[in-house]
């Protein structure tokens, strides 16, 4: 479960911009939530914050029974490569490398073994239906395709928690249809996930439930 208690978040530059004002909510496991609200209102801020990227200038965030608020920074890695999958508009793949390279990246870090790494990259391909290209430069791919590896590479440290911010932002329809009905598959395979996106069709179409942000506050949702 997710759950944010009483969480505001000021950034202090010149003057002081108050992004979110005293947000409480829970999202259930294994559902797909999504997050809408117009440009600058504060989606991405809210989405770092349960990513653990920023932190709440007051409140409380519980991820998956920790409370993000009293980890130190081992805990917080840890928390960023297992607990957490993120999936961003511009795909943020090594271009130069295989399919296969970009999703065992993550196993590296954690020091998985050769062997064992591509066994699970190659589990969560298929999963995507990406398998049979695992050989393949990501440069040759097209947008869609270059969508699904990212978000095996979400998956390959078993996340439990996706958060895809815009991810069919850079995408065609027919693309972005795609990696929806994949990101919606999840949440049968017990992943959580946590959806930005501004087409509002599409958050009707595949949400559990729809989170408006307005003015720093939740200003509707639908359950
Ligand atoms: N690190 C920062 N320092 C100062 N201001 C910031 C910072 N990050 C975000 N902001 C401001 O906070 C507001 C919310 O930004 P955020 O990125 O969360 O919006 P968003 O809803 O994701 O917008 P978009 O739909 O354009 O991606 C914006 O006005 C932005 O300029
Ligand atoms: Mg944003």
């Amino acid at each position: 479960m997710i759950k944010l208690e009483n969480v505001s978040k000021t950034f202090k530059d010149n003057n002081q911009l108050e992004v979110l004002k005293n947000i409480s909510f829970e999202i259930e496991d294994n559902t797909f939530t999504t997050i809408v609200g117009k440009s600058g209102s504060g989606k991405t801020t809210l989405m770092n914050i349960i990513g653990s990227i920023d932190v709440p200038t007051s409140g409380d965030v519980y991820v998956c029974d920790k409370h993000l608020n009293n980890l130190n920074d081992k805990e917080i890695s840890e928390y960023r490569n297992k607990t957490i999958g993120f999936v961003f508009q511009s795909f943020y793949l090594e271009q130069q490398f295989s399919v296969l390279e970009n999703v065992c990246m993550p196993l590296v870090i954690a020091g998985v073994k050769r062997k064992e790494r591509e066994e699970t990259a190659r589990k969560y391909l298929a999963l995507l239906d990406m398998l049979d290209k695992e050989k393949t430069k990501v440069y040759k791919l097209s947008g869609g395709e270059k969508q699904r590896v990212a978000i095996a590479r979400a998956l390959v440290n078993d996340a439990k928690v996706i958060l895809a911010d815009e991810p069919t932002g850079n995408l065609d329809t027919k693309n972005g249809t795609i990696v929806l009905d994949e990101l919606k598959k999840l949440t049968k395979i017990g992943k959580t996930v946590v959806l930005i996106t501004h087409n509002m069709e599409d958050a009707k179409k595949y949400s559990d439930r729809i989170l408006l942000l307005k003015d720093g506050v939740i200003s509707y949702e639908n359950n």
